[in-house]
């Protein structure tokens, strides 16, 4: 297998490694399944979590992956750091990687801080999340999901519903599924779809419920206000009246449609509280593999 030393999205990271993160993932899962959770596949490296956005999932999931493969695991936080004294990115990177740090992985409001990042440490850097442009380890986490139901990636019908233009998880879903081929579509609003969708090998719908019909996996994207300054959608109403996955939506489905959301979940935006018994199940799952893709992550690229 060709190893690799960062991850920052999965459009230039090989098929190869990324099947073997699902292989090595299995394995994490059934240890995550003992009453000792803990491995010391990473006994001696240190890792670093940058995170200079909120989080719940990813930060968390990284500091517990990285905790049960036994790494000594630091947090930084930019609100108790130098940041704030106007200490650059990148000399607060220089000075954790002064410290030793094996890897680092980054969340970061910009697109490409990264990419930056990694060019200028010795240590592996994971992308947790920059801005609208990439999240590798849901996209990983989402087709592990899928994997794991269907057996199979290849040939399934895929769709993406709701704000592609701001979505790192579209993207990353796009390139990951498209690379294991799976066929992807996306639907949502005109102007929520970028202009430049005709250079990825997808196919876009903007009446959902023309979009539904015949898919074996529906992946609900969460109405990212934080990245909304003007008004892209005229109202919040109007949106779920159109693209909501509601009762009557989720009942004209196949019987085995998987119903994904890379969370937090806007109930009664995006999905129904109605149908929140029968979908949450799955969307906690995803969560809970997610774990298991961070541990592989870390454990490859310390590999690597
Ligand atoms: N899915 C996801 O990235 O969630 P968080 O923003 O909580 O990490």
């Amino acid at each position: 297998m060709k190893k690799i030393k960062h991850l920052l999205d999965l459009k230039n990271t090989p098929e190869e490694w990324i099947e073997e993160v699902f292989k090595v993932a299995t394995s994490f899962k059934e240890v995550l399944t003992r009453p000792l959770k803990k491995v010391p596949a990473l006994r001696g490296k240190t890792v670093v979590n940058l995170f200079f956005e909120p989080s719940t999932r990813t930060r968390i999931s990284f500091e517990m992956a990285a905790k049960f493969l036994s790494a000594d695991v630091i947090n930084f936080s930019t609100s108790v750091s130098s940041i704030q004294k106007g200490e650059s990115l990148l000399d607060t990177l220089r000075n954790i990687e002064s410290l030793s740090a094996d890897i680092v992985v980054v969340r970061d409001s910009s697109p490409g801080t990264p990419y930056i990042l990694s060019k200028y440490t010795q240590a592996s850097v994971v992308n947790a999340g920059d801005g609208t442009h990439s999240h590798p380890t849901q996209a990983l986490l989402d087709m592990f999901t899928v994997k794991q139901k269907k057996g199979r990636l290849e040939g399934l019908k895929v769709l993406i519903v709701g704000d592609i233009l701001h979505s790192r998880v579209a993207r990353s879903n796009i390139e990951g599924f498209t690379k294991f081929g799976a066929q992807v579509s996306v639907c949502g609003p005109a102007n929520l779809i970028p202009f430049y969708i005709s250079d990825w090998k997808v196919k876009v719908y903007y009446d959902f419920d023309q979009a539904l019909e015949d898919k074996d996996v529906i992946i609900m994207l969460r109405i990212q206000r934080e990245r909304q300054n003007t008004g892209y959608i005229p109202s919040l109403r109007e949106y779920r009246y159109l693209y909501s996955l509601n009762k009557e939506r989720f009942h004209r489905l196949k019987k085995d449609t998987l119903i994904m959301h890379p969370g937090p979940v806007n109930w009664d935006i995006e999905i129904s509280s109605k149908i929140k018994p029968y979908v949450h199940p799955l969307i906690l799952e995803q969560v809970n593999n997610g774990l298991a893709i961070r541990m592989a992550v870390l454990y490859l690229l310390s590999q690597g």
